[in-house]
This record gives C-alpha cells, structure tokens and sequence, in this order.
C-alpha cells in the first residue's frame, strides 16, 4: 500500500457525491459585495453560512484602526512571539481580554484553532486524562492527539454520562481536564454550565470552556454562556476565537490560574509560529469594544435566528434543539443533504455542508449561520427558499 492509496477513496468519495463541476468543499468568492452578500462561482449568492454574528467584517473603526496598523506596522510579524518579541499591539489586546472577562491574565494566539491547541497540549500531557463532550470541535480532539493524555468521551452534552466516566477514574479526577463549548459548533445548541461546574467540583478536575460561537452572542457584555449563566468563577479557562463575533482571524485564553502565564513557554502551538498581524490586532481591538457595547447587535441577532428557526421548524425541518445564530437542519442521508445544499445554492444561498465523519451521528447537516446583519427580507428569502426544497427533502 502506497503513501497515496488513501487518497483514492477521497477521490472516489468526492466523484461519487459531488455535483459535475460543482467543487462544494472548493468554492470560490470572487467578489464580496458587503457583510452579507458576494458573487461566489459567478453567481450572486447571500451568505448564510459564515459565522460573521454581528456583522462586524465591514465596521467602520475596525477598517480604520486596520488601514492604521498596516502604514505603521507593515503586513506582518514575520515571526514568533517567543523568538521575535510581542508587539504593543499583542499585549494590548491581551490585557483587553482579561479586562473584558475580569480575569488575571489572557494569552493572544494566531487562530482559534491554535487556542484549543495550545491550552489543551500544554495544560496536560501523558499519565493525565481529558474528558471531551462527543460533539466537540475538530481542534479539540486534534489538542487532545497532540497532549498525549488519556482522552475519554462522553455523550453530547450527557451529565449522566459525563459523571459515570469521570467517576470510574477514581484519584485520577485531579489531573483531568473537562472540556466544553458554549454554544456547541455542530448542532447550536449550549452546553449545561451550571451540572458541569458542580460535577468538576465535587471531583476536583479543571474545566475548559471554549466560546468561539458564545462570544458576543450570549450575556450583556457578550462574554458568552459564562456571562449569561453568571457561572464564569466556575470555568478554569476560557477559551475563544476572533473568526466569528470579531470578524478577523485569531484566537485567546483568559484565566484567573496564576499559572496561565508558563504555558506561553510550553504550548507548541503558541512558540512555533508567527504572532498575529498588526492589522489583525488592530481590528481585533476595535471590533472588541463594538462587540463589548454591542447590546443591540445581539438583540438584532437574536430576532433574526429566532425567526429563522421558527420557520424552518414549522416547515418541518428537523433542527438542533434549540434557536441560536447556528440553525442545523438534520438529514438523514449525505444525498439528502447535498440536495438541500445544492437547491440553496443555485437560489443564491450559500450555506455548509457538513458529511459524516465531520458531521456527529452518522447525520448529514445542512447549516445556516444567521448574523446580526441580515435583514428580514433575506430571511424570509431564505425560509421561501427552504419551504420549496421541503417538497424534494422527505
Ligand atoms: C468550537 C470551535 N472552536 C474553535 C474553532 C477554531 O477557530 P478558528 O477557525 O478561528 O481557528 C472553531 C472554528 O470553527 C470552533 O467552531
């Protein structure tokens, strides 16, 4: 067997399933017209699937503070915080984490996906274990691979479960690591806070919270579920990314461990490789205090997934258990799914498809991503758009 041999069933699977000429998973966006609009593969489309949950990709003072940053600091680090320094920028933006959380101290990192990678290799490593909800994120199972710890899950958000499992460890609670997300990335719904708190406690485990889809989207200052629970005393470390509510790329931890400092010296993900861009940080900086003071931004997304989920839930649909900006439609079949997928797309709906293993259960999603900057008219499009494809989705 050949190094390559493997690839043949990626070839044969994306031939088997995939339209002719339609490269799903190779879309290109040619032009972007505004924050919800762009012509993808020649075509007008609305974007329903990217996580841009309070519109801030075209904000005013984040461009500004952007254009800034790029005459005064060129186009990038070109290198490592560890090996080439912190510019001011970095360390700015990470005390404006901790201040936003009220927590010690914050850790900045080039992408969400590092974040998880970076925390959860350097907080544990061999002869320790990580307990991992069965829906968790790709970046959370890969941090997991990469610490060399025991790695146990447990049913998408199960307490019962969750509490078997870390029961059966017996001394070893000590040095587990629980890991959560507050909005769950796959189905949108959140995880029960509150039961996972008291089960971490009474087996004196640490608890990981990774917002990426909370933030700025749950609690009044948009910290996330820690905010909307008032349970943040209970998380060790919360984790985050600056792709979704902050319209940039990025990533952060924020904790109160005094500890959290050390894993700068100790997280792969963080020292080999470059910081993030002066622009990044500058517009991260700026869409963190829009998002801060973004009361209305969340009251506007919460109308529009709310509406959405309504009407796809009258229509039939089956959906993630609960309304959220991440509306999962549920299929049973990868055919299925790429017929909803391709019969949006060719009405100008751009939305995900995500296929078994990527998908949990076996299901097949069709997801859509409502942002604060959709307007109702597109989302009684979208819902006119689904009520037809009902007929041919059975
Ligand atoms: C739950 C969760 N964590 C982390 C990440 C990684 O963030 P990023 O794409 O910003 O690297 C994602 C990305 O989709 C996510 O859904």
């Amino acid at each position: 067997m050949s190094l390559f041999d493997k690839l043949d069933a990626v070839s044969l699977a994306r031939e088997t399933l995939l339209p002719e000429g339609l490269d799903i998973f190779g879309m290109s966006i040619e032009e972007v017209y505004s924050t919800t609009e762009a012509q993808v593969n020649g075509r007008r489309i609305l974007f329903f699937g990217t996580n841009n949950y309070l519109g801030l990709t075209f904000a005013p003072e984040c461009l500004e503070a952007a254009h800034k940053a790029i005459d005064t600091e060129g186009t990038g680090t070109t290198g490592s915080r560890m090996a080439n320094g912190s510019y001011k920028g970095h360390r700015a933006l990470e005390q404006e984490f901790a201040d936003f959380y009220q927590r010690q101290s914050a850790i900045v990192f080039t992408t969400g996906y590092q974040a998880n990678l970076a925390m959860i290799s350097g907080l544990t490593g061999a002869g320790d274990v990580i307990l991992i909800d069965g829906d968790s994120h790709a970046s959370i199972y890969d941090g997991c691979r990469l610490s060399g710890a025991e790695i146990i899950r447990f049913r998408h958000n199960d307490m019962v479960d969750m509490e078997k499992r870390l029961r059966r460890l017996g001394e070893k609670t000590k040095s587990t690591l629980i890991i959560a997300e507050g909005i769950y990335s796959m189905l949108g719904d959140k995880a029960p806070l509150n039961e996972i708190i008291s089960i971490k406690n009474a087996h004196n485990s640490t608890l990981l919270l990774d917002e990426a889809h909370s933030l700025g989207v749950l609690g009044k200052t948009g910290q996330g579920l820690v905010e909307e629970t008032g349970l943040i005393d209970g998380v060790d470390f919360i984790t985050g990314t600056f792709s979704k509510s902050l319209g940039n790329i990025g990533g952060y931890c924020v904790s109160n461990h005094p500890q959290l400092d050390q894993l700068r010296y100790v997280s792969r993900p963080y020292i080999f490789t470059a910081s993030p861009s002066p622009v990044t940080v500058a517009a991260t900086r700026a869409a963190l205090k829009l998002l801060c003071n973004g009361v209305e931004l969340r009251k506007q997304l919460w109308i529009n997934a709310r509406q959405l989920y309504s009407r796809l839930s009258e229509l039939g649909y089956q959906l993630g258990p609960e309304p959220g900006p991440i509306i999962a439609t549920i299929l049973d079949s990868p055919q299925q799914a790429l017929m909803l997928w391709k019969g949006l797309f060719d009405h100008g709906i751009y939305v995900n498809l995500i296929l078994p293993p990527a998908a949990p259960d076996g299901k097949s999603l069709v997801r859509c991503s409502v942002s604060a900057a959709h307007t109702s008219e597109q989302i009684d499009y979208v819902s006119s758009i689904f009520a037809q494809l009902r007929k041919i989705i059975v």
